[in-house]
């Protein structure tokens, strides 16, 4: 077993001090005496989190302070002293054995891909988007682990998004997966009660989910959904939408890029063992760990709008702005949506077995925040409701994006998580002025590119699109280049 202390941390430049006092407390109170560890040794994770920090509901310093160990996660280069490496498990979200261990530990394709978070997620700043050379090839992981070519049939080629602002995200996700968890409740009983099939329509936050079809013996039928799973609940990350939180996701990108591998999921509990890849490091990433990595994430501040600049810009951006809801493309980026409630609570409601949910662990490390101590939520505007707007432009639903004629964006042939090939979530495009190139493989350079690519659901309102005259175009490149990322 390693025992590891806090003045090993070459990597964490900016964030050292404060996360070694801390990481220094930690140490004293979890390890042995034995202290093997020389600070010149390549741990980037040289203490794992203090579990006691992340108890209830966070005061404003213990909100820092274990923002300053997520960044420190976030950043580091994890080394084969932190449990790098996943010589006997693939990359796939259920933990699953490989046949015989990868020839290479690294490979651009299966992964390993990368040293760090930041690695990829680093336009125009941490945490931010990839460029291509950032691409991740998105597989189950299940067989031909270490597949060793970028051919569409083996895998998925995904371009990195950003995620500023990703907490309000998944606090709009899981207060629309609520309220359509009772819109289908409410169903059930009135069925019920009037022994006849009744029809409710999915529509939460102004975004239209399609219908259910409920019949008096309680079986639901599906069959009208439109852009979201039959558990009705919304997963906004990943650009396919199937992914429901940022802590489930993290436990994926910590095994797929880094085999490092979060207890939550593939220690005992889950696998009956605890070092499920067989690299002799156990305890890769610790509940704490993930906590801190999630906090750092759902605490980002959400992209904003540039607005120092020339006159002409500014002119131009106006009409540009306009014309975008005058020809439809409003309808999926949908400029805001109403957010009830800043406080986050992590882990959260809406995860399946294999992340960890609320309460799943019992009294300790259910912890809560709320979004607005931070100086970020005072620039968010509220409705007529009190209900703050979150400025996604997006709609958090899944739509078909690909036809015969248009038909660049269908360019996967597996899928994944049985979402069909041509079907991707709508782009939030706040932060697009900051995040080329576009497309979900990252393969359009310019905005003209990829808007005419759009085709299925989009099709008549690119088709107007394709139809203005250059200057209209340029309006709304001028608009959608004002929505930017400013760390
Ligand atoms: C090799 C590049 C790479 C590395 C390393 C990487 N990511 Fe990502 N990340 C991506 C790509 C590509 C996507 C988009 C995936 C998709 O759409 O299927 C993504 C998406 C995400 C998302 C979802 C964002 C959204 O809005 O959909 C989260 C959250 C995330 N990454 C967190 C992490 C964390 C945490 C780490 C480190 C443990 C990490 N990533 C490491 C490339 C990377
Ligand atoms: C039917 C829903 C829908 C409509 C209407 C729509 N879009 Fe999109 N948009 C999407 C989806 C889905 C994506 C993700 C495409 C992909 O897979 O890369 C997207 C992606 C984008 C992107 C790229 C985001 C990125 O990060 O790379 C831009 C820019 C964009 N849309 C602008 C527009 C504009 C401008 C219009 C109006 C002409 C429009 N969209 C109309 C659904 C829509």
């Amino acid at each position: 077993m390693r025992t590891l202390n806090c003045n090993n941390q070459p990597l964490l430049s900016g964030f050292t001090l404060s996360f070694c006092l801390y990481g220094a407390v930690a140490f004293a109170q979890a390890s042995e005496p034995n202290n093997s560890i020389n600070p010149w040794d390549d741990a980037a994770l040289p203490v794992h989190t203090d579990a006691a920090l992340l108890e209830g509901e966070l005061d404003k310093t213990t909100l820092l302070k274990l923002l300053d160990q997520g960044e420190a996660l976030f950043n580091a280069a994890f080394t084969t002293q932190d449990g790098v490496g996943r010589p006997m498990a693939t990359q796939a979200i259920i933990p699953t054995k490989r046949k015989r261990a990868a020839r290479e530990e690294f490979s651009r394709t299966a992964g390993l891909d990368a040293s760090a978070c930041s690695s990829c997620h680093n336009q125009p700043a941490i945490g931010g988007a990839g460029d291509f050379v950032a691409n991740v090839f998105v597989s189950e992981g299940f067989q031909l682990a270490d597949f060793d070519t970028t051919d569409p049939q083996f895998s998925n080629e995904r371009n990195t998004n950003h995620l500023f602002g990703a907490g309000l995200v998944e606090l709009l996700a899981r207060e629309m997966s609520t309220e359509l968890a009772k819109l289908r409740q409410t169903g059930l009983a009135l069925a019920r009660s009037t022994g006849e099939t009744t029809t409710v329509d999915l529509v939460t936050k102004g975004v239209n989910f399609g219908k259910l079809d409920i019949h008096p013996d309680g079986v639901v039928s599906t069959k009208r959904l439109e852009g979201i799973d039959t558990d009705l609940i919304i997963k906004p990350f990943s650009q396919k939408g199937v992914i429901t939180s940022l802590r489930q996701f993290s436990v994926n990108a910590l095994n797929h890029h880094h085999g490092m591998q979060a207890n939550e999921r593939f220690g005992p509990r889950w696998t009956g063992t605890d070092d499920f890849d067989e690299d002799q490091v156990t305890n890769e990433i610790s509940d704490a760990d993930v906590s801190a990595l999630v906090l750092w994430q759902a605490t980002l501040q959400p992209p904003t709008v540039e607005t120092d600049l020339p006159a002409s810009w500014t002119a131009a951006a106006a009409r540009g702005s306009k014309k975008f809801d005058e020809i439809g493309c409003n309808a999926c980026h949908q400029r805001t949506l109403p957010l009830d409630s800043l406080v986050f609570a992590d882990p959260g409601p809406m995860d399946a077995a294999g992340t960890l949910r609320t309460g799943e662990n019992g009294a300790t490390n259910n912890t809560v925040y709320d979004l607005a101590l931070l100086d970020w939520a005072s620039r968010l505007e509220k409705d007529a409701q009190g209900r703050w707007l979150v400025p996604l432009f997006g709609d958090l639903k899944r739509h078909v994006i690909a036809d015969n004629k248009v038909d660049h964006l269908g360019n996967e042939l597996l899928s994944q998580r049985f979402v069909e090939r041509n079907v991707f979530m709508t782009s939030e495009l706040w932060g697009i002025g900051s995040t080329a190139p576009y497309g979900h493989r990252g393969d359009l350079t310019t905005l003209v590119d990829i808007i005419s690519a759009h085709g299925g659901d989009a099709r008549d309102s690119r088709d107007v699109y394709v139809k203005l005259n250059e200057t209209e175009k340029s309006d709304i490149t001028a608009f959608l280049k004002t929505l930017v990322i400013k760390p």
